[in-house]
């Protein structure tokens, strides 16, 4: 079994649209049988839809989680937390399922993925502060957290998505990222006790570990570390003995590590600024992640 994985791919920028097109040619060229797509494709749908079929003609089978910027709405200028209507749930578990399936890709934060023995686990994961050092902690008011911004900055997300419980009330990011976990862990522990399941790749676009998380020792990198992900999300993953490879996107920095007993790497592409001077090939070699099983 041969798995491919890209993420960040960003395809609202035209050179990454070209570079997809060759990365999907040479991912069908090395004969993947599954394609994971790690989020953070686009935040316009006709761009996510057409992602999946493209890669749909590359590979048997494609699975894909949501990244935060395929969960955003595309309402510049406005924040959606004063609209009492919105909720980023019903994108996340109806629209995006939707647009996913209508071009034969699965959607995993809906289910797993099984491929005779090897299962597929994802979500988009979400964050909880978690990553944000205590030495700049103790710095930064929870207001700033809450409203996600320092020094006239703001994490995209704030404006642009709105998750909201059954009555409607607004969820902190801390209970997004438990429900993301809650849903994955279930995910997981079934697929633990499943006998037919050998082995279980798990995807989230979000970061779980520690390691992984780029640091600078300043801020403002390391306020915005703390929109990276959760380490709830890498413990979770840790009681879980078929996990053997754990992929997540976000950052856009490229990353292959060793935690305990698991590989966990991330291939994104990211915005074009950020693999400028980087020749196709250098792209092609670096920004797909491979697994064999
Ligand atoms: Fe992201």
């Amino acid at each position: 079994m041969r798995i491919a994985s890209v993420s960040d791919i960003h395809l609202e920028y035209r050179s990454n649209r070209e570079l997809f097109l060759k990365m999907a040619a040479e991912i069908g060229a090395r004969g993947a049988d599954l394609v994971l797509v790690v989020g953070d494709v686009s935040h316009i749908d006709e761009l996510i839809v057409r992602s999946i079929r493209v890669l749909a003609r590359q590979a048997e089978r494609v699975a894909y989680v949501p990244g935060n910027h395929d969960l955003w709405v595309d309402r510049p200028g406005e924040d959606v937390q004063n609209d009492s209507g919105f909720n980023t749930w019903k994108r996340h578990d109806q629209h995006l399922k939707a647009m996913i399936e209508s071009e034969g890709g699965h959607y995993l934060p809906a289910a797993p993925l099984r491929m005779g023995d090897i299962a597929v686990a994802g979500s988009c994961g979400w964050y909880d502060y978690s990553f944000l050092q205590p030495e700049f902690r103790g710095q930064i008011p929870e207001l700033a957290l809450r409203e996600q911004t320092i020094d006239g900055m703001q994490w995209g997300d704030r404006t642009r998505t709105a998750f909201r419980d059954t009555e409607g009330r607004l969820m902190s990011n801390p209970e997004v990222a438990r429900r993301m976990e809650d849903a994955l862990h279930a995910q997981l522990s079934a697929l633990e006790r499943d006998p037919s399941v050998e082995r279980v790749v798990c995807a989230t676009h979000h970061q779980q570990y520690e390691q992984t998380v780029r640091r600078a020792g300043t801020l403002p990198w390391e306020f915005f570390n703390a929109f990276m992900g959760s380490s709830r999300m890498g413990e979770l993953i840790d009681q879980h003995s078929k996990v053997e490879h754990v992929i997540y996107g976000h950052t856009h920095a490229l990353g292959d590590h060793r935690v305990g007993a698991r590989r966990v790497f991330g291939t994104p592409l990211g915005y074009p600024r950020e693999h400028k001077g980087i020749s196709d090939e250098e792209v092609l070699r670096t920004r797909i992640g491979w697994i064999e099983l």
